[in-house]
């Protein structure tokens, strides 16, 4: 039996379920990791001693926020894609107000809960910013024309590194779609480095990557009435080389069949199966230039860490 809640939210996430676990290779698609717990969990990993891109970003926004503010335009509206809880957003927003009285922020987010927080705390620290949360995710970009010109938008964080090239490249074209003349974008990426690095990251020492990753079955078992044991897959990330991109999976670690109840369906796993659940690509400097500028955007500048680990990169719409 599963409740009616269960089901509307099931609903929401079966189709890209079914689909994914029918294919051949299994995957699922990496937004199906950010439910309450799993931004919770997220947060959990911007913390870590070994998941360096946050702090990374972070310090960059913090060295260069003058110089950032300075080249968005006057009285800009903020838009942000994958929000989360906004904490690096703060850092920006707080230097921009030395250049404007008041901004109105349209954050866009997959996960509720992250959101109220974002809302929460932008809106105690910052008595200025006027928050407008928005549920949904990337195909829902229709808020961006509730943000009054001139605009900047954020995606940073490297989310982008979850796409494929061409859809990393679609994903830009259809911001600058909704975009005018002299709007910008402000985009974040993770930039290819030494692979140890890169590896210990996403395998992190106390575990906690890989309950995100598994907390993936924990939630087709609460939302889909799943019979998934977490601890039958095992946490398996490396880095790929050819396809420059950190992979994450789920290993079976048995021959199983696992009942999904509200799929009607009875899935099966062969010991060493994989579910392919996240990619993180990592870019090059060039690479990104070239995907600002393919995205419709001419690149107006792109601040980096000293170690160059990181990237935040400045397009602006001809
Ligand atoms: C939220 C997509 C930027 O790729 O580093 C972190 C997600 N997955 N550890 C990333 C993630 C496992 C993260 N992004």
């Amino acid at each position: 039996m599963i409740t009616y809640e269960q089901l509307n939210q099931a609903t929401a996430i079966a189709g890209d379920v079914l689909d994914g676990l029918s294919r051949m290779p299994k995957s699922l698609p990496p937004k199906l990791l950010y439910d309450a717990q799993g931004s919770a969990l997220f947060e959990q990993i911007t913390c870590l001693p070994e998941y360096y891109p946050t702090r990374t970003e972070a310090a960059i926004l913090m060295t260069h926020a003058d110089e950032i503010c300075a080249r968005l335009g006057r009285n800009v509206s903020v838009g942000e894609l994958g929000a989360g809880t906004a904490t690096k957003t703060r850092i920006l927003l707080r230097s921009l107000l030395r250049r404007q009285f008041s901004i109105n922020y349209f954050p866009l987010d997959v996960s509720d809960a992250a959101l109220q927080l974002a809302k929460d705390e932008m809106e105690r620290e910052l008595e200025a910013v006027k928050v407008h949360p928005q549920v949904g995710d990337f195909e829902d970009l229709a808020f961006l024309a509730r943000q009054t010109p001139p605009r900047v938008v954020l995606y940073i964080g490297s989310s982008i590194g979850n796409l494929e090239q061409d859809d990393a490249i679609s994903l830009l074209r259809n911001i600058a779609q909704h975009l005018s003349s002299g709007d910008q974008l402000l985009l974040g990426v993770d930039l290819v480095k030494n692979r140890d690095v890169m590896h210990a990251a996403y395998n992190d020492s106390a575990g906690v990557t890989a309950s995100f990753n598994k907390n993936l079955l924990v939630r087709i078992n609460r939302e889909l009435g799943g019979h998934f044991e977490p601890d039958a897959f095992c946490h398996v990330s490396f880095w790929n080389e050819t396809a420059s991109r950190i992979e994450l999976h789920l290993e079976s670690t048995c021959l199983q069949s696992v009942r999904v109840d509200a799929l009607d369906t009875t899935l099966q796993f062969y010991q060493g199966e994989r579910i392919h659940t996240e990619n993180s690509y990592k870019y090059t400097v060039d690479c990104l230039e070239d995907l600002l500028q393919r995205g419709g955007f001419e690149v107006e500048n792109i601040w980096t860490d000293p170690d160059f680990w990181f990237a935040v990169s400045l397009g602006v719409i001809p």
